[in-house]
């Protein structure tokens, strides 16, 4: 049999094989604690929830346009101007199911085999994935010693004349990160100098606790020509099943994001757009409760851990993650992968592994459950590191 090279290429992810044991052993009545999943913990808002409702029952259960209905690129456009202070064209718009689904198609209409995409770890999974599914090559730029983003000189020695593209992610998963202003200037001045197309992830928008939250763009605007805003709902307002993610993109290659999606999901179903528009409308104010409740644990999580031995990390300032090296805890022959999988068996803590991430030795716990879990697994955490395997 032969299949597609360049599918057989795309790995499957750890964190999710991780997650479906984890969950598999919970079934079985085991008393798992879950720091493995990307979600938030809390509900969607009732207000978003009713709409959805209400527009089902209106009738609102067929096709609608691909690339999203009129009402609701334009709630885009005017979130992003209010929040982000940047204008743009409904045409430039492109809903689709998922943050997910935009990059995906995002990458399939800028790749060529042979071009290389810059991605710096620890990076969120489905890019090399989706890349290497395009055609494209990944190509990895190692997490600093230091924690955070390499430096400007690291990522320059891995730029090559097929460089078609650079992936920023600030508030960053897993590491954490969120740029500051005048590091967000010193980045975009230079990738203005360069001709990449430059992918920008602000899916984690509302999580950034400490500073706010500016887009690349806002910061640079001489990359707008090159420039993909990657946004979506499932993070923001606890959305993640409801499937609403979009980009921002020159109209050239919105066309091409929408068009590819034409011709496989379609659309997005009318009483979620319906729904999305309400949550885009209300915007933070709306989610801000639960956004405070989560930097509650995340300061939680870091005063525990700072407390105890063993964690090294550094203390995030966005998302909903705590990425750990734990190259020092690790035995020889023993990898964070299966650090992981020795965690969940014998100590019935789900973590992620930095495989997952491209960052191995690492592992990422995510602290968007509920506090007494939270405290239960640091605890449990600390007891594995010390315990003998
Ligand atoms: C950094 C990042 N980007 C994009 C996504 C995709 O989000 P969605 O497809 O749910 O919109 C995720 C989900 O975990 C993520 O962590």
């Amino acid at each position: 049999m032969t299949f597609s090279k360049r599918i057989l290429s795309v790995k499957s992810s750890p964190t999710l094989a991780l997650n479906a044991k984890a969950v598999q052993m919970s079934k079985t009545g085991k008393k798992v604690l879950n720091f493995a999943i990307g979600e938030p913990d809390y509900p969607t808002p009732g207000v978003i929830v009713d709409r959805a409702i209400e527009s089902l029952k209106a009738g609102r259960t067929r096709y609608t346009p691909s690339g999203g209905g009129p009402e609701l690129r334009q709630a885009i456009v005017n979130k992003l101007l209010r929040d982000n202070d940047l204008t743009f064209d409904v045409n430039q718009i492109v809903v689709g199911s998922g943050a997910k689904e935009i990059l995906f198609h995002t990458f399939m209409s800028l790749l060529n085999e042979g071009d290389e995409v810059l991605l710096t770890a620890p990076f969120w999974v489905s890019y090399a994935d989706q890349i290497r599914a395009s055609g494209g090559t990944p190509i990895i730029i190692p997490v600093p010693e230091v924690g955070g983003m390499p430096s400007l000189e690291v990522i320059e020695s891995y730029a090559t004349d097929k460089t078609k593209a650079f992936i920023f992610n600030s508030p960053n998963n897993p590491a954490g990160y969120v740029l500051t202003e005048i590091e967000l200037k010193i980045l975009g001045t230079y990738l203005a100098a360069k001709d990449w197309w430059v992918i920008s992830d602000e899916i984690y928008e509302y999580m950034s606790f400490d500073i706010p939250h500016l887009s690349l763009l806002q910061v640079c605007p001489e990359l707008r020509e090159k420039f993909v805003l990657v946004n979506g709902l499932s993070k923001a307002f606890s959305m993640t099943g409801w499937r609403v993610g979009y980009c921002a993109a020159p109209k050239e290659l919105a066309a091409l994001v929408k068009s590819l999606q034409s011709h496989s999901s379609t659309c997005i179903p009318g009483f979620i757009e319906d729904a999305a528009v309400v949550a885009l409308k209300a915007g933070l104010p709306l989610m801000e409760k639960d956004i405070k409740k989560l930097r509650d644990r995340r300061d939680i999580a870091i005063r525990t851990m700072k407390k105890l031995d063993g964690f090294k990390f550094i203390s995030p300032r966005g998302a909903y993650y705590i990425f750990m090296d734990i190259r020092h805890l690790l035995l020889p022959g023993e990898t964070s992968l299966s650090f992981s999988e020795y965690l969940l068996e014998k100590h019935l803590i789900a973590i992620a592994p930095g495989e997952s991430f491209g960052a191995p030795g690492y592992l990422r716990l995510s602290y968007a459950v509920n506090e007494t879990t939270l405290l239960d697994g640091i605890d449990r955490l600390q007891k594995a590191f010390v315990a003998e395997r």
